[in-house]
């Protein structure tokens, strides 16, 4: 397939499968994070190649506090090893990196990391890339509709009324463009509270592969598969020519 036919695609991924990873090599669960690491490093590189403009991935689910505090601090200083690393090289490959989610609970340290990483690689225009830290979607809309609210009542007595729209909520949620692909890694159909609102007509990819496993060919058929796919956003299909005419008569 040529990739230049699609371009500009927001892909979004749920990197499952790290700890069965690791647990099938007889390694501990917290050594397959890295290896996590490793794979999205690989695919950062290969997504421009596969006419992706914006990739959005779950390093780090609000729920995922719940697991035992030595997975979370591993992950935690893996997040800030990731960032050190990897800023040098996607400043050098024209990746900008953003960070979504809550920053309040997470270490100084890697907020200071994440901001430091924010403001190198602003100028990067050859991909987006967007880690999700402390994230959770029903938060992210909760957080936009409070903010939503305060606009509506400070607007209460202007003249013009103002009416929230669906590009205006978007906007309060941050730069939340819609979802083309979701893919989850790892056997798992379901969404785990990542990107709601942007993922209203995504086309979901569920891919048994460890993310760990996970590479740039496995990326280039899931955005290949995406294109065989016919995305109507609730329409139905542009009849022929001919059976246009039949309803015409
Ligand atoms: C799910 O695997 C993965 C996570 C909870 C974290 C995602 C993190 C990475 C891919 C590692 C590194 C990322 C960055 C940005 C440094 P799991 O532990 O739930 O696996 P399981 O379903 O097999 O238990």
């Amino acid at each position: 397939m040529n990739f230049t036919e699609q371009s500009n695609l927001h892909v979004a991924i749920i990197m499952d499968g790290n700890g069965r990873w690791a647990t099938a090599r007889g390694l501990p669960r917290v050594a397959g994070h890295p290896a996590g690491a490793e794979a999205l490093r690989r695919i950062v590189e290969a997504a421009p190649g596969c006419g992706i403009g914006a990739l959005t991935v779950y390093a780090f689910s609000s729920d995922n506090w719940k697991r035992p505090p030595y997975e979370v601090d591993a992950l935690m200083s893996l997040l800030g090893c990731y960032l050190a690393r990897e800023t040098p090289r996607c400043l050098a490959q024209g990746v900008r990196m953003t960070i979504i989610g809550r920053r309040d609970r997470l270490p100084a340290a890697l907020r200071a990391a994440m901001e430091h990483a924010e403001s190198e690689t602003r100028h990067g225009r050859v991909l987006k890339l967007r880690l999700a830290i402390d994230y959770s979607a029903r938060d992210a809309i909760l957080d936009a509709s409070s903010r939503a609210a305060g606009l509506q009542n400070g607007l209460r007595d202007a003249a013009t009324p103002h009416r929230l729209t669906r590009e205006r909520f978007g906007a309060l949620l941050g730069e939340a463009r819609p979802v083309d692909i979701l893919i989850r890694t790892g056997g798992e159909q379901r969404l785990s509270d990542f990107l709601l609102w942007e993922c209203a007509y995504a086309e979901l990819i569920f891919t048994k592969t460890m993310w760990p496993d996970f590479s740039p060919l496995d990326l280039r058929r899931a955005v290949a598969q995406y294109a065989q796919r016919e995305r109507r956003f609730g329409a139905i299909p542009q009849p022929p020519p001919a059976a246009r005419e039949h309803w015409l008569r």
